[in-house]
């Protein structure tokens, strides 16, 4: 039966890059959506940025921006992580947003409609020195619960347990150090603790969703529970208001007071559903509605689990809204054992992992074979990463289409069996298995139930027992050794078709995780792009296949050194050029075609025609060359650019190029770079050597956009 859903991962605040903490998250968000349309349902899977809150409020102010600005600017590099990591979100939007600031103030009235909102005028901090009530997270001192430090005002990260501020014990101001000192202010608080709450909240903790199955995993029921305490005696009203001077969305009738982020936080999943239904002319109103079965999904990290079972469904509850089927809950990942920290920015960088040309689908494969449905920690290690990648996905896998492929394409013109094949050749090497191909096929269900349970490392064991077998065919029936008896040999064409078979098959399976490299497959076997249904068929007799090019190269240690090494930003395009990798000799021409997007995304791009005005060394730096740009603003512009090994200065003063204009300057080592030229390299600089400007036809003058 096809299904309908709703799919989120939780948005990110928008006062900072993606870290690989968001990109595992969206990785296995975007798998279990890819596999679930595979699998011939209609999903909506949607993202937004969290621009809310004190956070983004003061960091825009300590840049001397508004904090609309701040969340501009990162909304401007989200896209080329997503794309660059191949999540296929719909539509990425922003809580800072009309359809937001209309839901959440909608959902507000009918909760206070409803008899659950209360008005308290409660004491708050205030730091007297900046002169501002204090948000939450400025304040720090020991959890009231369990006695830990250093935490947080409105939640503690050791016992999870969530309270009020002026609980703590020993508050001081992070944004001084001030005591902050108690004032008077009236806030707006959401009644959880009202008996209609209470039950709900119980009965939907331990309820079932649309498909008759527990809407939480056993760990998180657990934690629910804990929560609620006895009869849900634990549950507190909860503080939705903040005072301004606040970044976030005004209450209604109550001048002076803000919704707190969290509030309109989750309410932006919705408001980004409904930017994309009216972009796509989808019924908004059809798919929340609480009286049809379209399933409602979230993705989330443990640290925000009580939002998300107990406030959130709770929010939706008493506003007549559908509540979700499953809140989804992620354990953290880990680098080399180590947390990350955002202030030393450690970790692996997204965007370094992407700049320095690393195959995207290393990570997600990576990824998935470590993410098992739990709420457990997973850790990215650089030799595991390597050995796995190395020798399951590009040794076992790959590798299979190189072995059989270059028999079929070259003794029978690309064309597969066309009589039925032998059964004695159909038997695996391994005793007990009559017909590989139809025991291959038999595992499809059993990995969509992985995939559906979200137990990607147990779906690609599964897929590695397969591969395995696979290999163990090819070496026991050595189609090499036949091939120089007799080239045209019946035999040596079936135990290709088989194994070619059971690669179609493997492919089938990993596509979830390896959408470019399916699709890549999919030219190259000269076939529709596979569902999931497809497993039930084979490739028919006859069946004719492409040229064989090789599908995907190894990761190389060079490579993954510089990743780790420690974080400069500069010189993306120097670096990347300075790799050169060891690589078969087969290595495909081009690197893959980046990730489809529309004429919007193109546009946000602004590339102008610019004159070089001047072009100079830079002391100290071995790849960098400084460029004075003229495009016609009526100044000129400092560009630092990683092409000192291709040009002489003296070549480039006088012509003309093309830059991107509207990219956010960044701080170098050397100065600020107002923008980027652009270049020409191949992937592999030992084939396609040298670096290459654009250089526009003659006539084109400084400032003209580039469309
Ligand atoms: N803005 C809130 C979420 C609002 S949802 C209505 C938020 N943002 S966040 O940027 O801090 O985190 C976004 C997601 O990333 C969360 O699900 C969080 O658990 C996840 N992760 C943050 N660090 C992570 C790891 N180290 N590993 C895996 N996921 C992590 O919370
Ligand atoms: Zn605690």
């Amino acid at each position: 039966m096809p299904r309908e859903l709703f799919v989120t991962t939780a948005l990110p605040y928008a006062n900072g890059s993606f870290h690989i903490g968001h990109v595992m998250e969206y990785i296995q968000a975007d798998i279990w959506v890819r596999f679930m349309r595979m699998a011939g349902h209609t999903l909506h899977f949607v993202g937004a940025d969290d621009a809310h809150g004190a956070p983004i409020m003061l960091k825009a102010e300590g840049e001397g921006i508004t904090p609309e600005q701040l969340v501009a600017r990162i909304a401007a590099e989200r896209p080329h992580v997503l794309n660059g990591f191949h999540i296929a979100f719909d539509h990425w939007h922003s809580t800072h947003s009309q359809e937001n600031t209309e839901l959440s103030q909608d959902i507000y009235r009918s909760l206070r409609d409803g008899g659950l909102i209360a008005t308290r005028t409660i004491e708050q901090f205030f730091d007297p020195v900046k002169g501002m009530f204090l948000a939450d997270r400025y304040i720090k001192g020991e959890c009231p619960k369990c006695g830990a430090k250093d935490q947080n005002g409105d939640n503690c990260e050791v016992c999870g347990s969530v309270y009020a501020p002026t609980d703590l014990i020993k508050p001081y101001s992070t944004l001084t150090g001030a005591q902050p000192v108690l004032r008077e202010s009236e806030h707006y608080f959401f009644k959880l603790s009202d008996p209609r709450c209470v039950a709900f909240l119980q009965d939907w903790t331990q309820g079932n969703n649309h498909q008759g199955k527990a809407r939480l995993q056993p760990e998180m029921l657990n934690k629910a529970g804990e929560w609620l305490g006895a009869e849900g005696k634990d549950l507190a009203d909860w503080d939705i208001s903040r005072d301004a001077p606040y970044f976030g969305i005004p209450i209604p009738d109550a001048p002076g007071k803000y919704f707190y982020v969290w509030l309109d936080a989750p309410i932006g999943y919705l408001a980004s559903l409904k930017s994309y239904c009216a972009k796509k002319g989808l019924d908004f109103e059809r798919i929340v509605d609480a009286n049809n079965d379209v399933e409602q999904v979230h993705f989330i990290g443990k640290d925000i689990v009580y939002f998300h079972t107990l406030f959130w469904p709770a929010v939706l509850h008493f506003s007549g809204r559908k509540t979700p089927d499953n809140i989804n809950v992620h354990g953290f990942i880990t680098v080399s054992g180590e947390k990350m920290s955002k202030s030393r920015g450690t970790g692996i960088s997204p965007v370094r992992y992407l700049d320095l040309g690393m195959n995207p689908e290393w990570l997600r494969y990576y990824i998935a074979a470590k993410l098992n449905g739990h709420v457990e920690d997973i850790d990215f290690n650089p030799d595991d990463f390597m050995a796995r990648v190395n020798s399951d996905l590009v040794g076992k896998y790959v590798n299979i289409a190189s072995r059989c492929a270059r028999f079929i394409n070259d003794n029978f013109a690309g064309a597969l069996s066309s009589e039925p094949l032998p059964t004695d050749l159909l038997r695996a090497a391994e005793p007990g298995i009559t017909n590989l191909l139809a025991h291959t096929q038999d595992l499809a269900a059993g990995i969509a139930e992985d995939y559906e349970q979200r137990d990607y490392a147990r779906a690609l064991r599964l897929v590695g027992t397969v591969l395995d077998r696979c290999n163990a065919y090819i070496d026991a029936r050595k189609p090499w050794v036949i091939a120089k008896q007799n080239p045209q040999d019946p035999d040596l064409q079936a135990i290709c078709t088989i194994g070619l078979n059971l690669f179609r098959l493997a492919t089938i399976y990993l596509k979830p995780v390896l959408p470019v490299l399916a699709s890549q497959v999919e030219s190259f076997l000269n076939i529709t792009p596979l569902q999931w249904a497809d497993a039930g068929q084979l490739l028919m007799p006859g069946h004719v296949i492409n040229g064989y090019s090789h599908l995907m190269t190894r990761v190389d240690a060079k490579v993954l050194d510089h990743l780790f090494e420690p974080p400069e930003p500069t010189e993306p395009l120097a670096a990347a050029a300075e790799i050169a990798t060891e690589e078969d000799a087969d290595t495909v021409a081009i690197e893959p075609i980046a990730a489809e997007i529309g004429i919007d995304d193109f546009s946000k791009l602004d590339l102008r025609i610019a004159r070089i005005v001047n072009a100079e060394q830079v002391e100290g730096s071995t790849k960098l060359l400084r460029l004075t740009l003229d495009i016609g603003e009526g100044r000129t512009r400092n560009v630092f650019s990683g092409i000192k090994g291709a040009y002489n200065p003296e070549d480039l003063i006088g012509k003309s190029t093309v830059m991107i204009a509207n990219l956010a300057p960044r701080k170098m080592k050397f100065g600020v770079s107002e923008g980027m030229v652009l270049a020409a390299s191949g992937s592999d600089e030992k084939k396609q050597p040298g670096l290459y400007l654009l250089e526009p036809h003659s006539g084109a003058q400084p400032g003209m956009r580039i469309r």
